[in-house]
């Protein structure tokens, strides 16, 4: 083992720089997330997920007519294969929601046939996945469940057109610009674990649909994309603040982690984690309970308190879901649904100045030896 690589590593690569981008940074300022230079606060506020979808994977913000080529293509291309329905009928009801969604991504992906993509193709198969996922999500959600898919607005957004999939309603203009708002500040975020992942997969010329199956399964996990669900699984725990409060320190004290606090890249704090916990508090005055509002703004502050540690996106964002009627295992789903913008626009990018991602380990088994014969091992 060379001194240089002992001295060089991170565990967990904290802080590698693995590569360069041009799609998103944190300012490292006032630790705001950037797309492409846009303040990803200011997006969620004044345009929709199909502008950051066109951003993202396009480079640019969309003028009028390419934005409405885009929203046509995601209405257009929703519609799912015929094997991929019949496989969908056949993953039980007690499937994690997560499984479901990268087994459709991969078997889109054994579908499929084209072969030696452009980046032009490669950005269309982008928005063909991206139009499909929600439907195939939501058809085994509702085929598990004996129900109809219910039918979606045409007028609404593909944020609106995801919830009312899910509640069978037809979102009001509220609930569709909070949906709308955290599809956007889910849609990317530098090299995160799965977005690492995808563009690792990337880098060795697989393909697209192999890509955003490393993702999912990346994004699954608790510490990343699964902490939304343990965050609302935790709010439900507690039947005011101050069991909350009590919980919380019992927690901390036997040094558990709470789920949708603390952050890898922020220090200070995450500033999607306020867009959402506003959204959240204006759905439970809409709602006229403020009993799960008030609980986690308890938690938020002993948090803050005993352990210094900031609120992240996951932590709102899951109450938001929880007012807006969603279950909670579609929590992380959603999380997909945004962030396959995101990734697609790192596929994309790590093909077009590919170079295979495949750093070194610092060895730590057995010297070198000889392989013995089976009697005498
Ligand atoms: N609750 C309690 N303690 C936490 C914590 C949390 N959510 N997040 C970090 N800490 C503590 C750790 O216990 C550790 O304390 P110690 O030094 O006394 O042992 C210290 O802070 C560093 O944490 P660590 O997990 O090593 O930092 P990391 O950079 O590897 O982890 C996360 C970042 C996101 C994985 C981590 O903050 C976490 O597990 N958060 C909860 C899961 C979550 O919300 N994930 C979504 C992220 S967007």
């Amino acid at each position: 083992m060379s001194t240089t690589m002992t001295e060089q590593l991170k565990k967990g690569l904290e802080d590698v720089v693995a590569g360069t981008t041009s799609i998103c940074t944190i300012n490292p300022d006032n630790e705001n997330l950037l797309y492409r230079g846009y303040s990803a606060v200011e997006l969620s506020e004044k345009t929709n997920f199909e502008e950051v979808i066109h951003l993202l994977v396009e480079g640019r913000l969309p003028k009028k007519r390419e934005l409405k080529r885009l929203t046509k293509l995601l209405i257009q291309e929703r519609k799912l294969p015929k094997p991929l329905i019949k496989l969908l009928k056949n993953i039980p009801q007690t499937a994690n929601p997560m499984d479901v969604l990268r087994t459709a991504v991969s078997y889109m992906g054994a579908l499929d046939e084209s072969k030696q993509l452009s980046i032009e193709d490669i950005k269309q198969l982008s928005y063909s996945i991206m139009a499909k996922l929600p439907f195939a999500l939501m058809s085994w959600y509702h085929f598990s469940k004996n129900q109809d898919l219910p039918k979606v607005s045409k007028q609404l957004s593909y944020a609106g057109r995801f919830l009312q999939l899910v509640t069978g309603v037809e979102p009001d203009s509220f609930d569709e610009k909070v949906i709308n708002a955290s599809f956007i500040l889910y849609a990317e975020h530098e090299l995160n674990a799965s977005t690492f992942c995808a563009r690792v997969t990337a880098s060795t010329l697989s393909d697209i649909y192999s890509a955003i199956t490393s993702g999912i399964g990346t994004l699954k996990g608790p510490l990343h994309g699964g902490a939304n669900e343990a965050a609302m699984n935790l709010i439900l725990k507690f039947k005011d603040p101050q069991e909350a409060e009590a919980g919380i320190i019992d927690m901390l004290n036997r040094k558990e982690k709470i789920m949708g606090f603390g952050h890898r890249v922020y220090k200070r704090k995450d500033s999607r984690s306020d867009v959402m916990k506003k959204y959240s508090h204006e759905l439970a005055v809409k709602k006229g309970n403020l009993k799960l509002f008030e609980i986690a703004e308890r938690i938020e502050k002993t948090v803050k308190e005993r352990k210094g540690l900031f609120s992240n996106a996951d932590f709102y964002s899951a109450l938001a879901y929880y007012l807006l009627g969603i279950p909670i295992p579609l929590d992380t789903p959603i999380f997909v649904l945004s962030r396959t913008s995101g990734w697609s626009a790192h596929i994309i990018e790590q093909l077009s100045d590919n170079k295979l991602i495949r750093p070194r380990a610092i060895y730590q088994g057995p010297p070198p030896r000889e392989v013995p014969s089976i009697e005498r091992r």
